[in-house]
């Protein structure tokens, strides 16, 4: 496999109907739910892009950023079975920050208010600053994201709006292991206990979907609570529905409308987030 660590390394070429370059932008510590972009990609391009890279400026605590799995060779492992259509980019800071390692500041309006933009202030200004940076220096033709951060692919769709370089962004369906937890690099950071806990939180919210969407969204949120709670050391941080075109989170629910449930919380010290569908029936 082709590995680069600066983007000039990378043959530009203009783009072209009969070439697609593909970019799958992540932070490592790959699993299943990466490989489900990554497969995507290959199988839509002619050429793709992955990036791993842990932005700093992204955490907005520190302690966050050192506890970030890292772990380039499982990662290298992982890419294996892709190695000859791949191009991994692995960025020194320079790269993607040349004039030195912090954010620009955007405007999302209601996209980055509430939800990860209220619980983790700067978070989003530092994805789009990353991400920005990822486009300007590969210039793909897609890059796809996933839906299990449903709130960073409704901003990047945003961002990309702005900067007009002509970039398809694909959503890819959110993954979860067989229990139902989505999957995510921090889910290894869990004990056993918290990792085998954790999949309540699918199951609720798998009961809200399909037994109780003609709840109130406080009765929803109220159960959520109530079942994360039966769990040691489990700690709702919100739980809210949301319209999945401007995020704004809603108290009444209109029968004739879809909706999203975003949740986040802790599992110990492990910040999970998880997201579903609210059809109405
Ligand atoms: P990271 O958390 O590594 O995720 C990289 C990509 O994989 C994101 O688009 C994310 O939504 C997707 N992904 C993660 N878990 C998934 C799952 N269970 N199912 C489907 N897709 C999943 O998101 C980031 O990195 C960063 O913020 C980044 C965009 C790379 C900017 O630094």
């Amino acid at each position: 496999m082709l590995i680069i660590h600066k983007a000039a390394e990378l043959q530009k070429k203009p783009k072209s109907r009969k070439t697609s370059l593909g970019l799958v932008p992540t932070m490592g510590a790959l699993h299943a739910g990466h490989l489900s972009l990554i497969e995507r990609a290959v199988e839509e391009n002619s050429s793709v892009v992955v990036s791993i890279y842990v932005n700093p400026t992204q955490f907005n605590r520190n302690e966050d950023l050192e506890n970030y799995p890292k772990n380039l060779e499982e990662d290298l492992e992982m890419l294996k079975p892709f190695s000859k259509q791949l191009i991994l980019y692995v960025p020194n800071h320079d790269d993607l920050y040349p004039e030195g390692i912090q954010s620009k500041h955007y405007d999302f309006g209601s996209l980055s208010q509430f939800m990860e933009g209220d619980a983790r202030p700067g978070h989003f200004d530092g994805v789009a600053t990353i991400v920005e940076a990822l486009f300007q220096n590969i210039n793909p033709d897609k890059a796809y994201f996933g839906e299990k951060d449903f709130q960073q692919l409704q901003i990047i769709k945003a961002l990309n709006e702005t900067l007009n370089l002509e970039i398809e962004i694909v959503s890819c369906p959110l993954l979860r292991s067989e229990d139902g937890l989505a999957l995510s690099s921090r889910n290894r950071l869990m004990s056993d206990q918290l990792r085998s806990d954790s999949k309540i939180i699918y199951q609720t919210l798998n009961y809200i979907v399909e037994e109780a969407s003609d709840w109130s969204v406080s009765q929803m949120e109220v159960y959520f609570k109530s079942k994360i709670a039966e769990k040691d050391n489990f700690k709702v941080d919100y739980f809210c529905v949301a319209d999945p075109n401007d995020l704004i989170p809603i108290t009444h629910l209109d029968s004739r409308k879809n909706y999203r449930i975003f949740v986040a919380l802790y599992a110990g010290k492990t910040r999970l987030i998880d997201t579903i569908e609210l059809a109405r029936k």
